[in-house]
């Protein structure tokens, strides 16, 4: 039985990019709106971005730059799985989504002459990311976010953590089941429910990821009854700084700007590590840039490779890049004067629930927006910088559609939601899963391995009702885990961020599609 409850017109989960831009959109558009996060409004992942948002702004950008070139580098880094509609729609969103932002207040660098500074990064053939704070674009980001729906009163639930979806009897989304800060059950009843719950870094045991990045969101649209897809391409982070080999949580990022300003990877013994490797050498796509550090970490016997950036100097270095120097500092290291020591890390899902660009899923009343949807934007390897462009413009459409939806009297009425009983599930060990899943399923997978943790996995569950917060992140990350692993099981090729040893080409014939999964009669 549940305690309280609210009604909205749609229910965000979730305070990064894409919930709050969802947010700000639906309250412009008329829509009575109800956001909740699990901890704090500012602690989710897109705070950490750093490099940037990847766009074409007219006026801004090189003469020979276009949105069809950035749409084309996309395409390019994805491997053969980008659904071209997808790329053009929000590719061809950006530049709008972007003056948006700017318009609600987010200040980006700018350069000499007062034109936006831009940067590369890996995959572009173009200067064309712009950012802010040197390397905090994330964090400025967020900040005139929320302050723009603080200002617009757009209410936000903190602590308050999505359990799952409630259903009206035609089987459409009529709401949700939340825990509170004191964990007390509540429903909040809404005819549409938007996903924007990140990532899954968690799953692993060293991640860019802060603590929030839990899976929720795949797991409430799996139990809901929607498809998932390309949850085997998890992206490694080539460049995370390395404090050792037992590096746990959210590990610091160095940005890929730090090689757009023309740092290389080397080897312990001096050596480029991208040397011959691929035409953009250091600025390859993320997915080459990282099995090419695992392969030389390999052959060398060793856990990292270092980034030289001492070219830049100390002052520029710091000016430039002021979050990853007091990283650096804070870790004994100095990037005006020593190679930085990195390694990859768990990064980005480039995979998720599967949506149209505008947000909806396989069930009425759900809609997805951001790092948790499967847009069709970033196929097997997301492009550089083109994760907040998503959200941007993602959180934008779902909340048109909503409304479209809505006018429509295509949604349920939340009134009629079935009675809200708490579920439930099987809930790993966290500890067991993320020291499995980075065994098993990080760069470089194999038949045999991936079975043994499926059933690591399975050893290590109790099937319980989901109380806690921790109990929900913990059967969430479970369901991701089991999703990834089956799906990178049926999956016998090479391809993106998926690597697999025992079938290292790529196959194009049997392999160049999505693998869309659901939940089955048994909970996987
Ligand atoms: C980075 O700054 O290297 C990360 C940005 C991204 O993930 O797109």
């Amino acid at each position: 039985m549940t305690a309280w409850e609210a009604a909205a017109d749609v229910v965000v989960v979730g305070t990064g990019v894409a919930g709050l831009t969802a947010a700000l959109e639906a309250r412009a558009l008329g829509l009575r709106v109800l956001v909740v996060t699990k901890v704090t409004a500012e602690d989710g992942n897109t705070r950490w971005a750093q490099g940037g948002v990847a766009v074409v702004l007219p006026g801004e950008h090189d003469p020979g730059d276009s949105v069809h070139r950035h749409a084309a580098d996309t395409v390019a880094a994805g491997a053969g799985l980008c659904e071209a509609d997808a790329v053009a729609a929000i590719i061809a969103d950006g530049p709008a989504a972007v003056t948006r932002l700017r318009e609600r207040g987010a200040v980006f660098d700018a350069a000499e002459g007062g034109r936006l500074a831009r940067t590369r990064e890996g995959g572009h053939s173009a200067f064309r990311v712009v950012h802010a704070g040197g390397d905090a674009t994330g964090a400025e980001v967020e900040r005139a976010l929320l302050t723009a729906a603080r200002d617009g009163r757009v209410p936000v639930l903190e602590g308050h953590i999505a359990v799952r979806a409630l259903h009206a009897r035609s089987g459409a989304v009529a709401g949700l089941l939340v825990l509170d800060a004191h964990g007390v059950p509540g429903v909040l009843r809404a005819p549409a429910v938007l996903l924007a719950t990140g990532g899954l870094g968690q799953l692993y045991a060293a991640t860019t990821n802060p603590e929030v990045a839990t899976a929720d969101g795949l797991a409430i649209a799996l139990r809901a009854g929607a498809a998932v897809a390309d949850v085997e391409f998890v992206q490694f982070h080539p460049t995370v700084l390395y404090t050792g080999r037992d590096a746990r949580g959210r590990c610091p990022l160095v940005t890929e700007a730090v090689r757009g300003e023309g740092a290389v990877l080397v080897d312990a013994a001096g050596n480029r590590v991208m040397a011959g490797v691929h035409p953009l050498a250091d600025l390859a796509p993320r997915d080459v840039v990282a099995a090419a550090i695992t392969r030389r970490v390999a052959e060398t016997g060793t856990d990292h490779v270092y980034l030289d950036a001492t070219h830049l100097g100390g002052d520029a270095f710091r000016r430039r890049f002021p979050t990853v120097h007091a990283a650096c500092v804070a870790a004994g290291v100095d990037p005006a004067t020593e190679p930085i020591p990195v390694a990859p890390a768990a990064h980005f899902a480039c995979g998720g629930v599967m949506s149209t660009v505008d947000g909806r899923t396989w069930v009425t009343g759900l809609y997805a927006a951001g790092e948790v949807a499967r847009s069709g934007l970033h196929g097997a390897n997301r492009l550089a910088s083109n994760s907040l462009l998503e959200g941007l413009v993602m959180g934008a459409r779902a909340a048109r559609a909503v409304a479209g939806d809505l006018a429509a009297g295509l949604l349920a009425d939340p009134r009629h939601a079935e009675p809200a009983e708490l579920p439930a599930a099987a809930v790993p060990d966290r500890d067991v899963l993320q020291r499995t899943m980075t065994r098993y399923a990080g760069i470089g997978r194999d038949a045999t391995g991936l079975a043994a943790a499926l059933s690591t996995l399975d050893a290590c569950a109790v099937h319980r009702p989901l109380r806690t917060r921790q109990s929900v992140e913990d059967a969430a990350l479970g369901l991701a885990a089991h999703a990834l692993l089956t799906a990178a099981t049926e999956r016998t090729e090479s391809r993106g961020c998926h690597v697999r040893t025992d079938h290292p080409d790529t196959d194009d014939i049997s392999w160049r599609r999505s693998l869309p999964l659901r939940l089955d009669a048994s909970g996987h």
